[in-house]
């Protein structure tokens, strides 16, 4: 590999700056422009930053055009015979595999911070039964403030490790008190014989005359879901979770913003989005080939959901591992699922056109982690409430590395502007003449 240079040289007119660059551990490289414009009055402009590294992290690794994901350098495929999204909670907070003591003792921890409180229950009760889940897991997780002011300034690991307990804990009571008053059923209180999972499942589920029980292909497929959704590095959401944090905002409501983040269609929200698009397909709305030409055209703002990345321009290591994933509990299941069949035609379809394969587009996560979701029973608009239970721990991870890092600063980009340039208040008037003799 050709040597990295350690200064760019920048020629502004006949101004030229040396700027430092800073390597990773696997070789990215980085123009440090932290003193561009101190010493220039230039500054860069990146609209989507796409090319700009907003922090120095040491959580996730991906590499896009390699297809590689990495958490805390384990990469992404090695966790699949270790399905604990517990285990994988705790190293991607604490940044180390937990020893078996240390997993005891966070899970204890996740067990006593189950329930709700009484009064955060019962709130429950006035939020319309077609509300949104996404909005009720966002004010929830913001509510947590009021109901422990006293971790809203942390300073100390044990007040950090409380709050992370009770938001990776209470978030799977929240996520089934949400779908059970969706669905106008009885709320389940947690039960602590119950793994991480298998807890959430029987929250859900189970029901006052028969408790549910799930298979243990359902459980891992679950546990994967969740671990695969871990963390992501720079995502949208987990940068909202940085920019909130960067405020000193406190971790339940640098989370509650990372939800709001998620629940967009380009992001959390597109394996809703593929299922809807699946449905289309398989009640006669448009053949597979329709869809593609669709995605395909310039007049339509409809996209190959589940298909295209901003970092992964070869393939998404997830999506491999979650159509697998699917394979196997669709093979233990009794019945199958006709959207599975659309989604592998459309796949076969996208893989062989030129449109998609000259612009990296492979299939994302979400392309099958929804029809993953629908083999547990688990309905469409939860799809994104799992998928912030997943990301909660990364979030977490993320506002913690920023909250102990000393030279972390409130995030604030600049902008360029192009509004209107100076002009006096009694020139507007004019244009406004109305408003000049009410007064107002
Ligand atoms: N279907 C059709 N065309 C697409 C798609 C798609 N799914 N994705 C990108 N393109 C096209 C764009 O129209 C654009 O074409 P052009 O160069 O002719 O203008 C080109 O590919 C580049 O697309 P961008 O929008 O610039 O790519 P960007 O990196 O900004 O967006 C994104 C990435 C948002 C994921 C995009 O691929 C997309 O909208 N995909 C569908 C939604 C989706 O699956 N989101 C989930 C992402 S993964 C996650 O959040 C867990």
């Amino acid at each position: 590999m050709a040597r990295i240079p350690e200064k760019a040289i920048l020629t502004i007119g006949d101004q030229q700056i040396e700027l430092p660059i800073v390597v990773g551990t696997e070789g990215e490289k980085a123009i440090d422009i932290t003193k561009l414009r101190d010493r220039t009055g230039y500054i860069t402009l990146d609209p989507s930053l796409s090319n700009t590294g907003v922090c120095q992290s040491g959580i996730t690794f991906i590499d896009g055009e390699k297809g590689i994901l990495r958490y805390r350098g384990i990469p992404i495929e090695q966790f699949i015979n270790y399905p604990s999204f517990v285990r994988v909670a705790w190293l991607l907070i604490f940044g180390r595999m937990p020893t078996t003591e240390e997993l005891g003792q966070f899970s204890e921890l996740l067990t006593r911070h189950e329930l709700l409180h009484e009064s955060a229950r019962h709130q429950f009760q006035q939020i319309p039964v077609d509300a949104p889940p996404m909005a009720i897991l966002s004010a929830s997780l913001s509510n947590l403030s009021y109901y422990h002011p006293e971790l809203l300034a942390i300073e100390d690991t044990e007040s950090f490790v409380e709050a992370a307990a009770r938001l990776i804990s209470k978030v799977r009571t929240i996520a089934a008190f949400a779908y059970r008053r969706s669905q106008g059923l009885p709320f389940n209180y947690p039960n602590p014989k119950l793994r991480y999972c298998e807890n959430l499942l029987h929250m859900m589920f189970s029901l006052p005359h028969q408790q549910y029980v799930c298979t243990p292909e359902i459980v891992d497929a679950l546990n994967l879901v969740l671990l695969l959704h871990a963390d992501h590095e720079q995502n949208c959401s987990t940068f909202t979770v940085r920019v909130v944090g960067s405020s000193q905002a406190n971790l339940f409501a640098s989370c509650a913003a990372g939800v709001c983040a998620l629940w967009g269609r380009l992001h959390g929200g597109a394996n809703v989005k593929v299922i809807e698009m699946l449905e289309k397909i398989h009640k006669g709305g448009m053949t597979p080939e329709q869809c593609i030409a669709e995605a395909k055209s310039k007049d339509s703002t409809f996209r190959l959901y589940g298909f295209g990345h901003r970092v992964y321009k070869n393939f998404d290591p997830r999506s491999r591992i979650i159509r697998d994933a699917c394979d196997r509990v669709f093979a233990t299941l009794t019945h199958g699922d006709p959207l599975l069949d659309i989604a592998r035609k459309l796949e076969e379809l996208a893989l062989k056109d030129h449109y998609f394969t000259d612009r990296h587009l492979y299939p994302n996560v979400d392309f099958y982690s929804g029809l993953l979701l629908r083999s547990m029973g688990i309905p469409t608009d939860m799809f994104t409430v799992i998928f912030s239970i997943g990301r909660l721990p990364g979030w977490i991870a993320h506002w913690r590395e920023q909250h102990n890092d000393p030279t972390s600063r409130i995030l604030r980009p600049r902008q360029v502007y192009t509004g209107s340039a100076e002009i006096h208040i009694e020139s507007a008037l004019v244009q406004a003449p109305e408003l000049k003799n009410t007064g107002k």
